[in-house]
């Protein structure tokens, strides 16, 4: 069973005004619900993990464009740096697939991929919501016959519509909340926030297509 840290339904968070955000996103945010430096630490922390586990084999680590880029990056300078660090280390390779769900807050029901040209042995994502994004890439990754597949997920999310799907890995479990910020969008915006932030209402209206 992965070990995650649990964000209650009651999260407060943090007020936005401790924090530095963009000027343009100023008036489009509530509260900051995951600063940068906690994802950050949380990220070293499962780098630790999957290095222990991983111990040895090699590592075809697999990005889910675009919200999995940051944590996939900082994730991965996080096992270079223990790889160059300690006793045991793990050979890594990169490979990109791109995964389309959602439109303004809402799924869609059809999950749209491209690129990608290697199989995996681990895959690094945004976050899980459904479930429904990451059934769709592993039963396309299980017709390549690879022989592990672990997937690693930032954030997962408590909802009812959930499939049941848990990832391998996992950073955080949050409330049934849209979540923008450290790559994770509405309609393109704010996957240039560094911080994990809630929507405002007013934002959702502004930025809907
Ligand atoms: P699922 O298929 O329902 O698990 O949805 C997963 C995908 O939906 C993620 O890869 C994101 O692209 C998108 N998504 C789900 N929840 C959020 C959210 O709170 N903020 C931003 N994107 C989300
Ligand atoms: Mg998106």
């Amino acid at each position: 069973m992965a070990t995650y840290h649990q964000i209650p339904d009651d999260e407060k968070g943090y007020e936005l005004d401790l924090f530095c955000v963009p000027k343009h996103y100023e008036e489009d945010l509530d509260r900051v619900i995951i600063p940068h430096g906690l994802i950050m630490d949380r990220t070293e922390r499962l780098a630790r993990d999957i290095v222990r586990d991983m111990g040895g084999h090699h590592i075809v680590a697999l990005c889910v464009l675009k919200g999995g880029y940051k944590f996939f990056s900082d994730l991965l300078d996080y096992i270079k740096a223990l790889n160059q660090n300690c006793d045991k280390s793990v050979p890594l390779t990169v490979d990109f697939i791109r995964l389309k769900s959602y439109c303004n807050d809402q799924s869609t029901n059809s999950v749209k991929v491209i690129g990608g040209d290697e199989l995996s042995t681990l895959t690094g994502k945004d976050i899980v919501e459904t479930g429904r994004t990451m059934e769709t890439l592993l039963s396309l990754l299980s017709e390549c016959n690879p022989k592990m597949v672990k997937v690693v997920s930032l954030l997962v999310k408590r909802t009812p519509r959930g499939s049941g799907y848990r990832p391998d890995y996992m950073g955080f479990e949050v409330p049934d909340w849209f979540l923008v910020g450290y790559a994770l969008d509405y309609n393109e915006y704010f996957r240039d926030l560094g911080h994990i932030c809630i929507l405002n209402e007013k934002a959702k209206v502004k930025y809907k297509v």
